[in-house]
């Protein structure tokens, strides 16, 4: 259960607070899931008063959130939301943060209980929490509880990751430590441990007896959207696979897990990363392909290429696509492809995974002549959430003609309400002490030796794998599909 706290937002400025984590928090509180006692304190630099920032809010809380936006539960939601100006660095904004924290518990019932929310730039993280720890904002009070949640980037290496979880691990213990993939939110994501542990029919199919290989697809039509200055250092190796991806992967790939502690569960994730091969020497440009988005058109609508974007470099060699060839060298997973496409400004937008199975035997009616598709069991994440496992089937008639057809579950209809936000699930999940869908120090330290190796080849100084470009409105560059050509395979079409 999530219990009374203060939640404190470092970065109240900024924009994942705005799209995010105030449309989050109030759809929580219209949908009666905050607890009764729990106010918002903006922690940001540039001066404002309470009503301003609330202001600011509404409005763009109206625009971003799921349910839309209604005044009454407005009104009594932003009463509870607060602005303090300071510095990142500033002692004496922390000595005054701790006194009007006390003075919150004191009027409304939060109990001690403080969840700090780091959605400012990494460079100030090491700043935050000295500080928090110098004002003693760190330390819970008795019988009460202090957590803190760390947005991505989570390092840009493994050697930055462990630095910064060095930083951390000072300041609060690695249990009070919650560092967000917003993936791991996402409804369906979620439902992927359901669907292979609440089944069981599956999962003895889960394996390289069966399962001819995996893909999993992130696409967004979508460019960099202002963000060039950080996305022109990271790229979508980083960006996308580091975390979100490779959090989807073990999902998918892990062991079942022996009970539904966090920590079970992350012991079983972290053993996918470790078995991922890693990929090096000749594996970089045999089994990777980078692209770079070049102009083209989306909807109908021109689009610039990736290189005139805002603030990026004209020269820029920063990938913003990736498709990789993974294996993850376990008994269960022997042999079996995990292919992986994540990329920007592609022909439309969504992600998803698909199992396919192995062929149906050779005979009877799987014959050279006419050869059917195999089985495919894909989860769809994001949009029109869901399930479909494509089967085989007779077409009605006196001949006999045979032909795919899918067995489909959406969300949307049938449990007939929407999904909550990740962000929702997430802050929820952290105000009750619940670090399931949060990623431990572990499995993201290793996550980035797996991408080190990779980046590192990428930018040798000798034969660097080229960087292939593609039109906007494309599904990535033509090495990517020659990535499972090669294999006898192909792009599942979404
Ligand atoms: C973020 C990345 O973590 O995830 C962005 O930094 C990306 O580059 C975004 O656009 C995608 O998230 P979603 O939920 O829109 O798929």
């Amino acid at each position: 259960m999530p219990q009374p706290c203060n939640v404190v937002i470092f970065g109240a400025s900024g924009d994942l607070t705005f799209r995010k984590l105030i449309p989050a928090l109030y759809n929580l509180a219209a949908d009666g899931d905050l607890p009764g006692a729990a106010n918002i304190i903006g922690f940001a630099r540039r001066e404002k008063s309470d009503e301003t920032w609330r202001t600011e809010l509404k409005e763009t809380t109206a625009k971003c959130s799921r349910s839309g936006l209604s005044e009454e539960i407005w009104a009594g939601f932003s009463k509870r939301i607060y602005y303090h100006v300071s510095e990142f660095g500033d002692a004496a904004g922390y000595k005054a943060l701790a006194e009007k924290l006390d003075a919150l518990d004191a009027a409304s019932g939060t109990r001690g209980n403080r969840l700090f929310y780091l959605s400012v730039s990494p460079t100030e993280y090491e700043g935050i929490f000295n500080q928090l720890a110098a004002a003693g904002l760190n330390d819970a009070k008795i019988g009460a509880w202090t957590r803190v949640i760390v947005e991505k980037p989570f390092g840009t290496d493994s050697a930055t990751a462990k630095a910064l979880n060095e930083c951390i691990a000072k300041a609060f213990q690695e249990r009070d430590t919650y560092r967000i993939d917003h993936y791991l939110g996402k409804e369906t994501a979620q439902n992927i441990m359901v669907l292979r542990f609440a089944n069981s029919i599956l999962e003895p199919l889960w394996n390289h007896r069966y399962v001819d290989h995996v893909q999993i697809t992130s696409a967004e039509t979508l460019g960099v959207e202002g963000r060039g200055p950080y996305y022109d250092k990271a790229g979508a190796l980083r960006d996308m696979v580091q975390s979100h991806l490779v959090q989807l992967m073990c999902l998918v790939a892990m062991e079942p897990p022996s009970s539904l502690s966090a920590d079970a569960i992350r012991d079983e994730k972290v053993k996918v990363v470790r078995a991922l091969r890693r990929l090096e020497g000749d594996g970089v440009g045999r089994d990777i392909v980078r692209g770079q988005y070049d102009e083209g058109s989306i909807g109908g609508k021109q689009v610039p290429a990736y290189r005139t974007e805002e603030r990026v470099n004209p020269k820029s060699e920063t990938e913003t696509f990736v498709a990789l060839r993974m294996h993850v060298d376990n008994w269960r997973w022997h042999g079996v492809p995990f292919y992986m496409r994540v990329g920007k400004r592609l022909a439309k937008g969504g992600a998803e995974i698909a199992i396919q199975f192995k062929e149906a035997p050779g005979v009877l009616f799987n014959t050279a002549e006419a050869p059917l598709g195999a089985n495919q069991l894909v989860i769809r994440i994001q949009p029109d959430e869901g399930v479909s496992l494509r089967l085989q089937c007779k077409v009605p008639g006196s001949t006999l003609r045979i032909e795919p057809v899918k067995m489909d579950f959406h969300y949307g209809t049938s449990f007939g309400k929407q999904s909550p936000e990740a962000y929702e699930r997430l802050i929820l999940d952290a105000m009750s002490g619940d670090a399931t869908l949060f990623a431990r120090r572990d499995e993201v330290e290793e996550a980035w030796r797996y991408v080190d190796v990779i980046e590192n080849a990428w930018h040798a100084s000798e034969n660097p794998p080229p960087l292939c470009p593609y039109a906007s409105g494309s599904w990535g560059p033509k090495e990517a599909d020659e990535l499972l050509s090669r294999d006898g395979r192909e792009w599942r079409r979404m």
